[in-house]
């Protein structure tokens, strides 16, 4: 890995590297095609399909915040999650853990049904479970930690340690935490997948995807699939994505401050059951969190009271959280993963992967988090979740007057702030 420190990397990578006019940002290459130097003697790049510089330049940093040797870019995170399905063949298994991203879950499924794969799901969180793996032999075990929605964590060494007993590949969904947080490489993890349309770009305005290998000859394998099946990023995303990255280590320590807060104060709530984030000391697997990732990360999940009503009711009050699928970016998210992001996974595998009616996910943004908290806070107190009675959803206002009256007792002090 590079001596470099990420932030440094994030920032530096590609800078001044432009031989031609001495541009200090990497220029934006269009063009489709590239002439050769002469008969059979092609340069660098020939097709735009096959290689791009913009492309290239996000891969190799990418590849090198993970610690990894090769980088490929997609054109998005389905993609890149496809693209590592492509070193399956019809006999071989693939174990997935049973609350993976249900856009994922759904893929995965859908090729075992056209036969192209061997499906093996399974809770990854139990180590009895881990046992099971050995006796399957399979050709890849995926994880996905913190998993998409409900922040539970898979202890990547021990994954990887069955791995190795068995002959298997590791591929792992980093997209919640990013390479700021956690690199599952320096666990012994073979492909790293990103959808790069979250924390990466960071800005809401690019979809796309990444895999990275731990070595060349994976790297090699997965780049001559990318090109075959046609799933390589856009010029401009990269570029796009590239700029977003610049600043990803600042917005990281933001969003995972204002997420601590916003989920300290969602635990001291009357009208919360319960909230899923590994930095709470609450949550079951708060010390492997501490162990395997560099911070919490700015995703909160929570159960509201009551039923689909009042979690309807709350979401189109909020007016600092925009009722959207997706995260990551700088504004504050939130969605109904039941409905919205995991409404591709049938009832049943929905509910045992612990996706019910009343969970709601946060995306926390880096806005002042006071703001979020006084926006979570008056919608709390108008809806009343759990209390039976919860007005038909609306997008109705409580003006700033009544809103004083509603405060609750959390207060904002510097501890809620003061993270790793
Ligand atoms: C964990 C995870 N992996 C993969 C994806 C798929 O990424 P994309 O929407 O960029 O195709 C998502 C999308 O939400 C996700 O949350």
């Amino acid at each position: 890995m590079s001596q470099k420190n990420k932030a440094t990397i994030a920032v530096r990578k590609g800078i001044d590297a432009d031989k031609h006019h001495g541009a200090v940002v990497p220029p934006l290459h269009l063009s489709t095609t590239y002439s050769f130097a002469d008969f059979d003697t092609k340069r660098q790049y020939d097709y735009g399909r096959s290689g791009n510089p913009n492309r290239d330049i996000l891969a190799e940093t990418l590849a090198e915040l993970e610690g990894g040797a090769k980088g490929i870019i997609t054109a998005t995170g389905m993609a890149a999650v496809h693209l590592a399905t492509q070193l399956l063949n019809s006999n071989d298994t693939l174990v997935i853990p049973h609350d993976c991203y249900g856009g994922s879950y759904r893929l995965f499924t859908s090729l075992e049904k056209r036969g192209l794969l061997k499906l093996v799901v399974l809770d990854l969180t139990k180590v009895e479970n881990h046992q099971k793996i050995l006796e399957l032999k399979p050709k890849l075990i995926w994880i996905e930690t913190p998993s998409n929605p409900i922040l539970r964590l898979t202890d990547i060494k021990a994954i990887t340690a069955i791995a190795k007993q068995c002959g298997a590949l590791v591929g792992a969904d980093n997209t919640f935490l990013s390479p700021a947080l956690q690199n599952p490489i320096e666990f012994g993890v073979d492909i790293v997948v990103h959808s790069t349309t979250k924390y990466i770009n960071g800005h809401s305005d690019v979809v796309g995807g990444a895999v990275i290998a731990a070595n060349q000859t994976l790297g090699d394998e997965l780049a001559w699939w990318a090109n075959n099946i046609g799933i390589t990023g856009a010029p401009f995303d990269s570029y796009l994505t590239l700029r977003g990255l610049r600043t990803l280590n600042v917005r990281l320590r933001q969003h995972q401050e204002n997420a601590f807060v916003i989920a300290q104060y969602l635990e001291s709530s009357p009208y919360v059951s319960q909230v899923y984030y590994p930095g709470l000391e609450s949550h079951p697997q708060h010390e492997l969190a501490k162990q395997q990732q560099r911070g919490f990360g700015g995703m909160v999940s929570f159960d509201i009271k009551g039923d689909v009503n009042d979690a309807a009711a709350f979401l189109t009050s909020l007016e600092e959280f925009s009722l959207a699928e997706s995260l990551g970016g700088v504004e504050s998210l939130i969605c109904h993963p039941a409905t919205m992001t995991h409404a591709g996974m049938d009832a049943t595998a929905r509910l045992e992967a612990g996706v019910g009616d009343t969970l709601i996910r946060i995306s926390v943004g880096i806005e002042d988090v006071k703001d979020l908290v006084a926006d979570l806070d008056r919608v709390f107190n108008k809806v009343k979740p759990g209390h039976g009675q919860s007005p038909v959803a609306s997008k109705k206002v409580v003006p700033q007057e009544q809103q004083s009256e509603h405060t609750s007792s959390f207060k904002l002090t510097p501890a809620h702030t003061a993270l790793w």
